[in-house]
């Protein structure tokens, strides 16, 4: 057992090391919110037009898309006041072949307008024109809420043609290919930010959006004066972290394992979101397969027998890893089913190594997190904060111990939790239900301004 310690040693991060992780991304955020800075910088900063979280006066019906993970989803939302809730009317899933997510960018979209286009027809919508939202979980360059350009592809997707490209545009001229049906405006949404705004509703303190699923990332109320990239000092903005890029610069070269090295040389998009391989759920099934395999050739586990399916790229499924650290029961049938010969203390090296790389994936999101509470809390110059984060994805579901680890590195902050209930639905309906209600106001107050004006003139 202590020689697979050894072993396991790199990815044993201390109090220390997290803070030293926590201080370089709180540099990287200001980089990626400067004017002259944000070129070049790992984490983009995306500024997403979102300028208000929800006042729980929104209300109506919206349509709302999500593209983000192995699926596209259409939902019909209605957001009701009186009962401070969102209820999914009705809602319909496509899948997204690999061949798709590899394909071009034509095949993606006609895909997902031939979706949409079933649907509206299953709810008799084809004639109305609904509100739309759009979650489109990848780093976009946002020029305003309905215009957003697609930086790169993350996560399980490569469409070519798409990568610097308006993506309402594309979805815009398959619908047009078509020519069935037609939409009005988008409101283009990342899946953080649906997540902070669902959670919004519920709690109007919620002004963080967390992501834990197969990919990571974070969106957080910034103010605007701080963000020069959009022009206005004025209130706040939403910002979409894309934490998922931090280290891509190479900044976290000293906490990477030669483990990480090989996940990344291996995946679709070498060199690209660092920090996510280290921690998001497309990627820590395999890690823990290398480990595994490692301490066989060790001749440390398995006596030395590696199994074909423990050989195979990705078949140590990142679900297995809670499954294992559930039980020892768990973790016997998976290896059995991987076609491993394993004994009693094989079983228990296995749970510790599911345990070490877990662990090192919470205590990352629990350092990124403070950073960005903190960072809150100094911008509004006070001594203690409390705040609400929504939070989405299947690790910081499913995972045991995911939840009570992320406390610990805000001591000046207090945080609570919520966990939403399908923030990447529901949130792009509220996200139009805010940008309609903000419209509406600035309406209002543009006509008693105007009304004010006249009897100024009637006065004078
Ligand atoms: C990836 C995407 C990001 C998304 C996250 C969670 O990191 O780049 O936009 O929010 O996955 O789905």
């Amino acid at each position: 057992l202590k020689c697979v310690k050894q072993h396991l040693i790199p990815f044993r991060l201390s109090l220390e090391k997290l803070k030293v992780v926590s201080t370089r991304l709180r540099k990287d955020m200001i980089r990626g919110l400067g004017k002259h800075t944000h070129h070049r910088a790992a984490v983009k900063m995306l500024p997403t037009f979102v300028r208000a979280t929800p006042d729980g006066t929104e209300k109506g019906d919206f349509l709302a898309l999500d593209l983000g993970g192995t699926n596209f989803r259409v939902l019909h939302v209605r957001v009701m006041e009186e009962e401070q809730k969102m209820v999914k009317m009705d809602s319909q899933l496509c899948a997204i072949p690999q061949e798709i997510m590899l394909g071009t960018g034509e095949q993606l979209f006609d895909h997902i307008a031939a979706c949409l286009s079933e649907f509206l027809d299953s709810q008799n919508l084809k004639g109305q024109t609904l509100p739309m939202g759009f979650t489109f979980s990848f780093p976009c360059e946002q020029k305003e809420i309905d215009k957003s350009i697609l930086i790169r592809w993350t996560k399980g997707f490569n469409c070519s043609g798409v990568e610097g490209e308006d993506v309402v545009k594309l979805l815009k001229e398959a619908i047009h290919r078509r020519g069935d049906y037609d939409i009005s405006s988008v409101a283009m949404v990342n899946d953080t930010v649906g997540t902070m705004m669902s959670c919004g509703y519920r709690d109007q303190t919620c002004e963080i959006g967390m992501i834990i699923g197969t990919g990571t990332n974070a969106c957080y109320m910034e103010e605007m004066k701080n963000v020069k990239r959009v022009e206005g000092e004025d209130g706040q903005m939403c910002i979409n972290t894309e934490w998922g890029g931090f280290g891509d610069d190479g900044s976290l070269e000293d906490i990477l394992t030669e483990f990480d090295k090989v996940v990344d040389r291996t995946s679709i998009n070498p060199g690209v979101h660092t920090f996510e391989k280290m921690i998001s759920g497309m990627y820590l099934g395999e890690i823990v397969r290398l480990v595994l395999m490692k301490l066989t050739e060790k001749k440390l586990l398995f006596k030395g027998e590696v199994s074909e399916a423990l050989r195979t790229k990705e078949t140590f499924e990142t679900k297995f890893i809670s499954m294992i650290e559930d039980g020892l029961e768990n973790a016997k049938k998976i290896l059995t089913e991987l076609g491993l010969t394993w004994d009693l203390v094989d079983a228990r090296v296995v749970r510790l190594v599911c345990e070490t790389i877990s662990s090192r994936s919470a205590r990352l999101c629990a350092a990124a997190l403070a950073t960005i509470v903190d960072r809150i809390r100094v911008n509004r110059g006070l001594p203690h904060l409390k705040t609400t984060v929504g939070v989405d994805g299947t690790v910081y579901k499913k995972h045991p111990k995911m939840q009570p680890s992320m406390h610990f590195l805000t001591p000046d902050c207090k945080i609570k939790f919520l966990v939403s209930e399908d923030g990447s639905g529901k949130g792009a309906a509220m996200v139009t239900a805010v940008a309609q209600r903000l419209a509406l106001q600035s309406r209002l107050l543009e006509e008693s301004d105007g009304e004010e004006d006249e009897e100024e003139k009637v006065r004078s």
